[in-house]
């Protein structure tokens, strides 16, 4: 049985929930974070979600990616540090992820069999787990306490569940809820009003966002942005779900001023600092 009832995550919720940064806090309290993102073809992934994860509370940020990716990295966001080929270190397991506060892997990545390994280190850590894009194929998922959080859009979501797009589409509450259940995995379902469903049948929609998203790269912001906020968070579903909203409500910032079709994913990023400001 699958608890259908769903609630909207609103500007009063997330109030309620985000995080003080502490006065007396060093960048030890907020954790050192993992991204898993890029390749030398596909460098952007890395970076966007890579901006995204910095902005979003971290203390530190390690992001694993194919040497030749770092030299394009390093002028964007000279403050991430990096594990060249770290796809490959995790995946053979040269490189622990004891460290980490929370990883996430697929930005911008192939889903090949080093992939599939590299998420099986990281499921078999104690870390918060997000899997995007090239981390997102059929599979099931060990019981685990700490959680494991996808972030498929509709076809990502056909290709992991094996149902068709249109039947996801007409019921995506219904089905985000049922797989989540099934897969024991928290599912952030995106697209217009993004649905997260939590394993335990909790479900959540959110209320921001618009058009201006509908544009390469702004998933890739969204991944980086929840593995910041799980960094900063105590409580990890309001990580998950502010995330989500500030994400949305950075377009909604956006076209107050300014024209739908013209936001790139990187200006998400660049507006979340007085978007958040609100909020403190
Ligand atoms: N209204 C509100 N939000 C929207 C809308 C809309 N009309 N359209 C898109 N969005 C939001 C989604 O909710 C999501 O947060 O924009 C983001 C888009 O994320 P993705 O679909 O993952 O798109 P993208 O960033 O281009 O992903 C690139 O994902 O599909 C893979 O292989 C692809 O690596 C590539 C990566
Ligand atoms: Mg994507």
């Amino acid at each position: 049985q699958v608890n259908e009832e769903k609630r909207i995550w609103t500007e009063k919720h997330v109030k309620a929930t985000l995080p003080k940064r502490d006065a007396t806090s060093h960048k030890g309290s907020y954790g050192i974070a993992l991204l898993i993102a890029g390749t030398k073809e596909m460098p952007g992934a890395a970076l966007l979600a890579g901006l995204g994860a910095m902005r979003s509370g971290v203390g530190k940020l390690v992001i694993a990616t194919e040497t030749e990716a770092v030299a394009m990295i390093v002028p964007r966001l000279p403050e991430a540090t990096f594990l060249p080929d770290g796809l490959k270190k995790i995946a053979q397991r040269q490189s622990s992820v004891d460290t980490f506060r929370a990883g996430a892997i697929g930005p911008g990545t192939e889903p090949d069999d080093l992939t599939e390994k590299a998420i099986q280190v990281l499921l078999e850590s104690h870390l918060p787990v997000v899997l995007d894009a090239g981390a997102l194929s059929e599979r099931s998922y060990p019981y685990r306490l700490s959680p494991i959080i996808l972030t498929p859009h509709l076809a990502e979501f056909s290709r992991i569940t094996g149902v068709e797009v249109d039947d996801l589409q007409k019921n995506r509450t219904y089905y985000a809820a049922h797989w989540s259940k099934k897969l024991g995995a928290t599912i952030v379902l995106k697209g217009s009003n993004t649905v997260i469903s939590f394993p335990d049948g909790e479900t959540w929609m959110n209320s921001t966002g618009n058009s201006a998203l509908a544009k390469g790269g702004t998933g890739d912001t969204l991944t980086g942005m929840i593995l910041g906020m799980l960094c900063c968070h105590s409580n990890w579903r309001h990580a998950v779900l502010n995330a989500v909203y500030l994400h949305g409500a950075c377009a909604d910032e956006w076209i107050n001023t300014r024209s739908a079709h013209t936001m790139l994913a990187h200006e998400v990023s660049d507006l979340l600092p007085v978007v958040w400001g609100r909020f403190d």
